[in-house]
């Protein structure tokens, strides 16, 4: 079994990934940290409580993550696209908050399934940044590996012209990540963009299987593709990026990795851009560490995956 600690800001997303781990026989959820972003940090905490309550594992805990960026300031926040009222359009006003656990319940997993664990960060980089900036190099030595979902290589932004939103939404903290870490990847744009889930897709999962999720599948991806309908005319379902990254955990070869030093612009119009150098011989900066970025993937074998995933009943 893969043991991993998923930071997240659930969002539609980011259920579907919670949704896919929980149902994976490969992965073991060791904990989740809830953060803001595409929703508030309250909302990402009531969110996680109902999917785990769902699946009947609320032995799984809820660690209370950062509800602004480093810098303090309020966040900005995409209610339009993944709910006013919960997931999608699920409406969970009437779900009790769950009482998460301290920051440092995060020290206590890392510590508990050191060497072994596996750090899935979905949302933005401020508690992951938080971790790095308060233990130093303590992480590295302890971690297996850290998976980001962030950045965009040579391709638009989702939130500016030039920025992905995990890295725009606390661009410091991003840079404190790309800066200090080792033994990450980065899923950007590049290959999120492309994990698309169809509504067919859904409808067939909501007719055919009977997983706790079963029910909520339909509410929740229609509300969020019609979003992208208006964002990208024409899409057929919408990408559901942070599944990516767990998807990749557990069928590596059909991803494409390149070695790279990542760097991230914190100010200015490029504010959140993420960048690296991809001329054929490469200027590398001394002592900045060297990570990889994920740049390629079958997408049928990656829409084939999600839906053996969701057509089990694990929980
Ligand atoms: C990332 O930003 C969030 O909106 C999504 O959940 C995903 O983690 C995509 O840019
Ligand atoms: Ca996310």
């Amino acid at each position: 079994m893969k043991k991993i600690l998923i930071f997240a800001d659930p969002g539609v997303d980011d259920a579907f990934a919670i949704m896919y781990a929980l149902l994976h026989p490969e992965l073991e959820v060791v904990g989740i940290v809830c953060d803001y972003g595409n929703v508030s940090h309250s909302a990402a905490c009531r969110n996680t409580n109902f999917l785990l309550k769902l699946a009947d594992r609320e032995d799984i805990p809820i660690i209370n993550g950062s509800s602004t960026p480093l810098s303090g300031t309020d966040p900005q926040l995409f209610p339009e696209i993944h709910g006013y009222k919960g997931i999608g359009g699920l409406d969970l006003t009437h779900v009790q908050p769950p009482l998460p656990y301290p920051f440092y319940k995060i020290y206590e997993l890392i510590e508990q399934y050191a060497p072994e664990l596996t750090i899935v960060n979905l949302s933005r980089l401020t508690s992951l940044a938080r971790v790095f900036i308060e233990t130093g190099s303590w992480i590295q030595q302890k971690v297996k590996d850290i998976l980001i979902m962030g950045g965009a290589f040579l391709v638009p932004g989702n939130w500016t012209p030039l920025a992905e939103a995990n890295v725009c939404g606390d661009s410091q903290a991003a840079w404190v990540v790309a800066s200090k870490g080792k033994n990450m990847t980065f899923v950007p744009l590049n290959v999120s963009n492309r994990a698309i889930i169809s509504n067919k897709m859904i409808d067939h999962l909501s007719t055919y299987t009977q997983t706790p999720f079963t029910p909520i599948l339909k509410p929740i991806m229609d509300f969020y593709s019609n979003k992208y309908k208006e964002i990208i005319p024409g899409i057929q379902g919408a990408p559901l990026h942070d599944v990516t990254l767990l998807s990749y955990l557990t069928d590596k070869a059909s991803f494409l990795l390149v070695q790279k030093q990542v760097f991230v612009v914190t100010d200015g119009l490029a504010n959140g851009m993420t960048f690296a150098d991809f001329r054929p011989d490469p200027e590398m900066v001394p002592t900045y560490p060297v990570n990889q970025i994920m740049l390629d993937f079958s997408m049928e074998q990656f829409q084939n995956d999600f839906m053996k995933v969701f057509s089990r009943d694990r929980p």
